[in-house]
């Protein structure tokens, strides 16, 4: 049984927070309390896979589309939407500690903190959002380009980060502007020295997926954005890959804005995720989606959060997955998706006409992508699925699959994917 005070602690938070977390609903960890091994149990990661609701005859590879849900995760969503439907009528309105009805108009201030703690931020820069593509979209709206101003970013971005930056192109005359770079990329110079040579006195943003989706790169996004703002560009990085399976500090890479979810890596439901920006821009840009809060600025984080009626449930399914995920310990999650996804690459080098175009090691985690000489990604994605219940997720004609290892994921899991592509490759 968690004791109250160990459950404060593992929240980082004193006594005297313990009214805003009562607001927010339910007891915090519920449903983990019995269930959890020992973090000593030699049969520590076979335990917590008996966690995930995931069919044990299927293997699941392709966090970097959609996460699986912890039991919790989805038990939490499904008991508030049972409790909203049975008694929706109690809700006197006016009330503001029965504040879990509909999210969209209240702060969220207790799992904006939660966050916080997450990325190490602080709640007023934080803001709740469906997802990534609505957290890019408010910040390419949100500030002020003119005609011939430069966004610099690379040609492997998703649509749902780089699109907001091509509206802003048509509608306003700002030009967007693409550096290829490798796949798979070589080193960190390569990628540093290629965008940095790409700056001109016009850049003033400068966009960049911290993870990128296609080959599993981490980008060298820290110093990037060191030398970004010596030169006074705003920096905002895409962590669509990255909250779940590395670290990510805002005060250690110092960027200008972040945008993230929480529905892949993390394992929250669908429908949740956040933007971060600093307190001295944020209190500058725009909100796109605008409620009674538009022009408020006591609480930056709120302007943007309230957006309207959204689902308390899916609040409650992050609420949980974010427990979950500290309650094992980012850092040991972490560590347990890299060692798997290494495991994965090291295997798979081994094998002649194996292609890997995710880059050297020390760029890599729990995403790797890969082909087999001559196959098409539907080809080996299909064929996992028919000889293997195995899914990892098609990269198009080239690029083979994407494969993504999470701590649901097992050594024998990995080890027989290795020894199958070793069959089909011949
Ligand atoms: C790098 C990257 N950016 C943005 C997105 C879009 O994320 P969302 O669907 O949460 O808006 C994805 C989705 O896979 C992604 O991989």
């Amino acid at each position: 049984m968690i004791s109250r005070r160990h459950l404060l602690k593992s929240l980082g938070l004193s006594a005297f927070s313990i009214p805003s977390l009562l607001s927010y609903g339910a007891p915090l960890n519920k449903g983990l309390e019995n269930t959890m091994p020992r973090s000593d149990d030699p049969n520590y990661w076979e335990k917590i896979r008996d966690q995930f609701m995931l069919e044990k005859d299927k293997v699941f590879f392709n966090t970097g589309t959609i996460g699986a849900m912890p039991k919790v995760v989805v038990d939490r969503m499904t008991q508030h939407l049972n409790y909203i439907g049975s008694n929706v009528a109690d809700w006197a309105y006016k009330d503001d500690n029965k504040e879990d009805f509909i999210s969209g108009y209240n702060n969220l201030m207790a799992i904006r903190q939660k966050v916080g703690r997450l990325i190490n931020a602080d709640a007023s820069e934080i803001a709740m959002t469906d997802n990534v593509t609505h957290g890019m979209s408010y910040v390419a709206n949100g500030i002020t380009l003119k005609a011939g101003d430069e966004i610099l970013t690379t040609d492997q971005e998703h649509g749902g980060g780089q699109s907001s930056w091509k509206v802003k192109e048509k509608r306003f005359g700002a030009v967007f502007k693409t550096v290829a770079i490798g796949k798979p990329i070589t080193s960190p110079n390569e990628v540093y020295d290629t965008i940095v040579k790409a700056f001109t006195p016009k850049t003033k943003v400068l966009m960049l997926s911290h993870l990128i989706s296609g080959s599993g790169a981490i980008l060298p996004v820290k110093d990037l954005c060191a030398e970004a703002q010596k030169r006074g560009i705003f920096t905002v990085l895409d962590g669509a890959q990255t909250v779940g399976q590395i670290k990510v500090d805002m005060k250690d890479l110092g960027c200008d804005a972040y945008v993230g979810c929480f529905h892949k890596w993390i394992g929250a439901p669908a429908g949740s995720g956040f933007m971060y920006v600093k307190l001295e821009h944020l209190k500058n840009i725009y909100t796109t989606v605008a409620s009674y809060r538009w022009d408020d600025h006591s609480d930056e984080g709120f302007r943007f959060t309230q957006r309207g009626t959204g689902s308390f449930p899916i609040l409650k399914g992050l609420d949980a997955a974010l427990d979950f995920h500290f309650e094992i310990g980012p850092d040991r999650v972490y560590e347990r998706i890299k060692f798997l996804g290494q495991r994965l690459r090291t295997g798979l080098r081994a094998v002649p006409k194996v292609k890997l175009f995710s880059p050297p090691e020390s760029m890599c985690a729990g995403t790797t992508v890969y082909n087999i000489e001559g196959w098409t990604g539907t080809k080996l994605q299909d064929t996992y699925w028919e000889k293997a219940r195995m899914r990892p997720r098609s990269q198009g004609d080239t690029f083979g699959v994407r494969h993504c290892t999470h701590i649901f994921n097992s050594e024998a899991e990995i080890d027989k994917a290795i020894s199958l592509v070793t069959e089909w490759a011949g």
